[in-house]
């Protein structure tokens, strides 16, 4: 009896070993070449993959951060593809600069997810993002509504435009206000950055007696201009308006008063994930999935926000 019991427990042993063993195997390694991770929405981004990659045992990742740094991203996709791993995930930084190493590495049969910016030309497997045009657009029909009648000099601080968000973000917000009483009196390429963003605004406030809005190609835009205009008291009256909407920076600043509204900007890090293990179990997939937005106000803003349509 005691024989059998420790035969037991010795085959127990050897399954749970095996079984062990087979889990810590991942079959298939995913790099992720992430632009920087000093903002915020990124590193919500990283967190978002790694949340979705840990339910599947069956993939590795192995994350690099460019740090603003184009080459270096540049030279993190050649790591990729040396070490050949079986699948890239890319947020660039840039538009064309990263356009060459993703060929490359298509060229090398290593499948490309270009996540949130996009690149030059098609020449990847699929492309996630929010349709920033729509987003950019979507803000200025809302300051039209808002405003329209009675006028409005705006601030934008755009996003980086070699970046096709920073481009999109204009452009769809151009055409919303074209022909309506609203005018852009300032604008500056603050790059995505906060500090940049604030020392522009000091230029605009040195410039502009009036500024009735502030349209801040992202969250931390917003707030850097609305810090600006506050330290030299003129910040009451103003309408600060971001995108992005990361629980604890966008919603939190409408929810204290700061900014007026923020639209949403999905990270997709999740939903890459998902593809990825389609492309990588031989599945066709979509060339590219569009990501909704949310708009949050004030007034929606306890009820979680409202979709854009
Ligand atoms: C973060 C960020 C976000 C913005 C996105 C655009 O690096 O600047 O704030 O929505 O990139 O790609």
């Amino acid at each position: 009896m005691r024989r059998i019991g420790k035969a037991w427990a010795c085959a127990l042993v050897v399954a749970a070993l095996f079984a062990m063993g087979a889990s810590a195997q991942a079959k298939w390694t995913i790099g992720m070449s992430q632009c920087n991770l000093g903002e915020p929405w990124r590193v919500q981004m990283n967190a978002d993959i790694k949340g979705e990659a840990d339910k599947h045992p069956e993939i590795k990742m192995v994350f690099k951060d460019a740090q603003n740094d184009t080459l270096i991203q540049r030279s993190h996709v050649e790591e990729f593809i040396s070490a050949k791993v079986n699948l890239i995930i890319i947020s660039p930084k840039e538009a064309q600069p990263l356009a060459e190493p993703v060929s490359k590495a298509m060229a090398a049969g290593i499948p490309v997810i270009v996540l949130d910016r996009d690149i030059i030309g098609e020449n990847y497997t699929q492309f996630i993002g929010a349709d920033n045009k729509k987003i950019g657009k979507a803000v200025g029909e809302w300051l039209v509504r808002k405003y329209g009648g009675k006028g409005a000099t705006i601030v934008e601080l755009m996003g980086l435009q070699t970046s096709t968000p920073g481009q999109d973000r204009h452009n769809g917000f151009i055409e919303a206000i074209r022909g309506s009483d609203l005018k852009v009196i300032f604008q500056a390429d603050c790059k995505w950055l906060e500090p940049d963003a604030r020392k522009e605004m000091e230029s605009a406030l040195a410039r502009y007696k009036r500024i009735d809005v502030v349209y801040g190609h992202n969250d931390p835009s917003a707030h850097g201009a609305f810090l600006a205009a506050q330290s030299v008291g003129r910040e009451k009256g103003m309408a600060f308006v971001g995108i992005d909407s990361l629980p604890h920076e966008g919603i939190a600043y409408v929810k204290q008063g700061i900014l007026t509204a923020t639209f949403q900007y999905p990270t997709g890090g999740d939903v890459a994930v998902v593809e990825a293990l389609k492309v990588l179990g031989g599945q066709k997939v979509a060339k590219r999935i569009v990501l909704g937005s949310r708009i949050f106000t004030a007034d929606n803003v306890a009820a979680g926000g409202e979709p854009l349509k």
